[in-house]
């Protein structure tokens, strides 16, 4: 192999390895390029001398021809940013490696070899949060995607799967806790009030599952008894004070390795499974092999301090992660275009999880929700990617709702068309037959038709084609004859025009509107472009219900009448379905509204009937308050700007505020009692109990609109009386959004009761910014002057200003400031954190959607990052991307 040679590094003598400045084109990485590595790393031994300024880690691999790889004679082991103290070739000091760019090459004769590197990094000046870091006075690491290469050189790549055994030494005081992978298998006490642990990972893993905490901590411990009678200490560890808030935490884990073995049949596979939660992180979480590593948000709860939602999205992350260890690490990624295969199957896994632990129909329609919210904007903007992407310049930026909830779906049909039983002999095989390797989306596909006995040939143009299909459905009927017309398209995206139809899962009833039922549901698979299905016995026209459950992540359009739609939201008896009427109704109105197509008196109508459809909705009393307060919500303001070719953010947002407004003063007595009757239910985490915390902030939210004095008057009393954080921030967030003594009083006193607690304090961040007070702007710039506003926690800065993009009226004000506002955050933080820098760039990218003047302001701020010079990697391919 050839390779380049840089003249001031060319001897060989130890050295800084400068990061290298970035290129002005980030390079382009295909999947069509995948070769796999020349090099086996069956086995690593890594020693840390563990310091916050400075930590020495000294590498010794064991590495061998890979067999099914064309034979090179250097290896090239990836480096980001390293210091290289000395190489050793099987045993002795050699000076005839180079570097190339970041990485380093060793010439390598055939046959077996110890390749033994010292490195030095600092973990205290690592403010990526990649590698490894310091976070209160912790040491921690991140390697996913390419974390690993920040400390040591390595083939950091997820096809390379070697055993790790890690030793660990540092003073005791500082760092009393010393945690990896695998299972501890010896520690002691060395000189100088210091001392070492020795772990074990007896599974061959990828570099980017490797971890290591040390730091000052303290666990909650228990137990677990699996499947075949193994016992598996588990443990979350978490600073001294947050002790009391790992409860949930540690419920969500057994439940979670007690549900992946009834519902898959996966059993966990080590001895001990650690959780530790750390104030600085990227991400949610991370599925290291036997030691996940966790946002704080993640793990730490109680009543008073994490809100209903809080304790779900808690048991959704842990679940995740778990789930991991089987669909991702016992199987893990051949390369990352792959990333799906983990990420998609595993939120798949997490969703069913929940879904069982929370209730289905509620579950399910929280999880569309997201996908429309966010995927479906992302689908049809300028980084629309299938969910295994062809090409990218950073990794980092490919995880994605696409990647993620698409991902799901996708799987999620699968599961639809073959059923749950079936399913589960598709992923049982994939288990099998991957187990211990890496594998690819090809692979999983494979397994499910062998398995499940599908036919997936068309089917696996899911997995190339990107764009929300969109289907036309129209019903006519003659005679006893009910025909239903289906008609796909795939939309164009930036990386290919053409596209081929696919196979659609629907499924669908027709509903008889006297008796107000159906005779069975049924599964139509939409393979062609168009197809007509006729169904005979109907001598009235029926209802059609379509896409129930959501059976397919298309988008539906139809002409169907108001009529029908307030028929399906009071009669259907597909949840989803009924909450999905409820959604069109209002949809359809608002769409009409924006678009100056109705008259007063249509619009009067159109009020009138959604009026009368949530009435029903609010005094139903055989409907379940968590599911009353789904039927509640009002589409969102990105779905609502999807429904339009281009969109004007600030029509959408003002014709949205008038129907609560016209809402609230319809329904206010409904309102009101249904208040009255929550606020009786104790304030307790079960079910009705929490179904009524959730409609009676529903019903503030309408009556903020409708009469803002008696809504003020009682978000004060609820706020004041609060026993839980889910009534205080319900309370606070229609507060918030008010003018008046009321609401300054309250954010005083919230922010008082919680100076201090990182996770209460970044919602008191966040409800400010996501308000919708006219001087939202004002107070965001105040805030990220507040002295507990910084740059450096990812918490932080989201709590502030994701809350702020997904603000409608603020972010998108006429004057542009809101852009100018994170295009300016994007520009302070890129140099900090890239990859969470990086993130921001997709609320602005989405101008070719807006409505002419902004989409210019919009365009503006993408062009003035992009010609900022030294923009990371993450940035700049967000950027360029964004801007077409
Ligand atoms: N493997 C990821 C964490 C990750 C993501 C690491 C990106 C590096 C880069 C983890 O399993 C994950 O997906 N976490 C999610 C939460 C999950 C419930 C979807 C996250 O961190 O947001
Ligand atoms: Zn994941």
């Amino acid at each position: 192999m050839d390779i380049a040679r840089t003249p001031s590094i060319a001897d060989g003598n130890p050295q800084m390895a400068d990061a290298p400045p970035v290129p002005a084109q980030p390079p382009l990485i295909r999947r069509a390029d995948y070769k796999p590595f020349p090099w086996l790393v069956p086995e690593i031994r890594l020693h840390f001398d563990l310091g916050i300024e400075t930590t020495r880690v000294v590498s010794t691999l064991k590495v061998a021809p890979n067999p099914d790889a064309a034979a090179d004679d250097v290896i090239r082991l990836n480096g980001d940013g390293l210091q290289v103290s000395s190489v050793k070739l099987d045993g002795l000091p050699v000076k005839n490696w180079e570097m190339d760019g970041p990485d380093l090459v060793l010439p390598l004769s055939a046959g077996e070899h110890e390749v033994e590197i010292v490195t030095e990094v600092s973990p205290e000046k690592n403010s990526q949060l990649m590698g490894l870091y310091a976070s209160n006075g912790m040491l921690c690491t991140q390697c996913e995607a390419e974390g690993f290469r920040r400390i040591t050189f390595f083939p950091d790549r997820p096809d390379i799967l070697s055993t790790y055994l890690v030793k660990m030494e540092g003073p005791v005081a500082q760092f009393p806790v010393l945690l990896s992978n695998g299972n501890k298998v010896s520690a002691g006490e060395s000189a100088g009030g210091r001392h070492w642990a020795e772990w074990h990972d007896p599974w061959p893993k990828p570099s980017y599952l490797f971890a290591l905490v040390a730091g000052d901590l303290v666990a909650r411990t228990d137990s677990f008894t699996t499947m075949s009678g193994r016992e598996v200490d588990l443990a979350v560890w978490v600073r001294a004070e947050d002790l009391p808030r790992t409860e949930h935490a540690m419920d969500s884990l057994k439940k979670s390795m007690k549900w992946d073995e009834e519902a898959f049949g996966r059993e966990y596979d080590l001895d001990v499974f650690n959780i530790v939660a750390v104030s600085d992180f990227n991400m949610g979480a991370m599925e290291n092999k036997g030691l996940n590593v966790f946002n704080t948000k993640y793990v730490l709860a109680d009543p008073d301090t994490a809100t209903d939602g809080d304790y779900d999205a808690i048991e959704g992350v842990i679940g995740h992660e778990y789930f991991h260890n089987w669909s991702g690490n016992r199987v893990t990624c051949r390369d990352w275009f792959q990333l799906s295969l983990k990420e998609g199957f595993t939120v798949l896994r997490d969703q069913l999880f929940s879904q069982d632990m929370q209730g289905e129909a509620v579950k399910r329609i929280e999880d569309v929700r997201v996908l429309r919210a966010v995927q479906f904007p992302e689908d049809s903007g300028p980084l629309a990617h299938p969910i295994r992407p062809d090409s990218f310049r950073e990794i980092s930026n490919f995880y994605t709702a696409t990647v993620y909830n698409k991902g799901a779906e996708v799987l999620r049909m699968m599961r639809t068309m073959a059923g749950p039983v079936a399913f589960r002999q598709g992923t049982d095989l994939y288990f099998e037959r991957h187990d211990g390797e890496a594998a690819t989306c090809e692979d999983f596909v494979k397994a499910m038709e062998d398995g499940a006995g599908l036919d997936l040939r068309q089917f696996r143009l899911w997995y190339s084609q990107a764009g929300t299909p969109k289907v036309e459905v129209s019903l006519t009927h003659k005679g006893d004859t009910a025909t239903l017309a289906l008609k796909q398209t795939v939309p164009p995206t930036p990386d290919r025009i053409a596209k081929k139809p696919m196979p659609i899962p629907l499924r669908l009833a027709l509903f008889d509107r006297d008796s107000g039922s159906h005779d069975g549901e049924q599964l139509v698979i939409l393979s062609e472009a168009e197809k007509t299905i006729a169904f005979e016995g109907f001598a009235r026209s029926p209802v059609l219900s379509i896409n129930r459950g959501f059976s397919a992540p298309v988008s539906i359009e139809r002409e169907v009448s108001t009529e029908d739609l307030v028929f399906l939201a009071a009669h259907d008896d597909d949840p989803f379905a009924r909450y999905e009427a409820m959604q069109d109704l209002v949809v359809a109105h608002l769409v009409a509204v924006c678009s100056d197509s109705l008259t007063g008196a249509a619009q009067e109508a159109g009020r009138k009937a959604i009026a009368g459809a949530l009435r029903k909705v609010l005094t139903d009393d055989r409907l379940d308050d968590s599911m009353r307060g789904e039927l509640m919500m009002l589409p969102g303001q990105t779905y609502l700007a999807e429904q339009f070719l281009v969109a004007d953010p600030g029509r959408i947002h003002a014709e949205r505020e008038a129907l609560k407004v016209a809402l609230g003063v319809a329904l206010e007595s409904e309102l009101i009692a249904l208040h009255e009757r929550a606020s009786t239910l104790p304030a307790t985490l079960d079910h009705a109990s929490r179904g009524a915390r959730k409609v009676k902030a529903q019903a503030l939210v309408y009556l903020a609109a409708g009469n803002p004095d008696v809504a003020a008057k009682m978000a004060a009393a609820q706020y004041d009386a609060a026993q839980t954080m889910t009534d205080r921030q319900g309370a606070l967030m229609v507060l918030t959004g008010l003018p008046g003594v009321a609401r300054t009083d309250r954010l005083i006193d919230f922010y008082n009761r919680y100076r201090g607690n990182e996770l209460v304090v970044d919602k008191w961040f966040a409800l400010q910014a996501s308000s919708l007070h006219p001087d939202a702007i004002e107070h965001v710039k105040a805030l990220a002057n507040h002295p507990d506003f910084n740059l450096r926690n990812p918490n932080r800065v989201r709590s502030l200003y994701m809350a702020f993009a997904g603000n409608p009226h603020a972010f998108h004000a006429a004057s542009g400031e809101g852009y100018r506002m994170i295009a300016d955050l994007i520009l302070a933080l890129d140099p900090i954190n890239p990859q969470t820098a990086a993130r921001f760039v997709p609320p602005l990218g989405r101008w070719r959607r807006i409505e002419p003047q902004r989409a210019a302001l919009m365009r503006a701020e993408l062009e003035r990052i992009a010609a900022t010079d030294g923009l990371s990697r993450d940035t700049y391919e967000q950027v360029t991307r964004s801007l077409g």
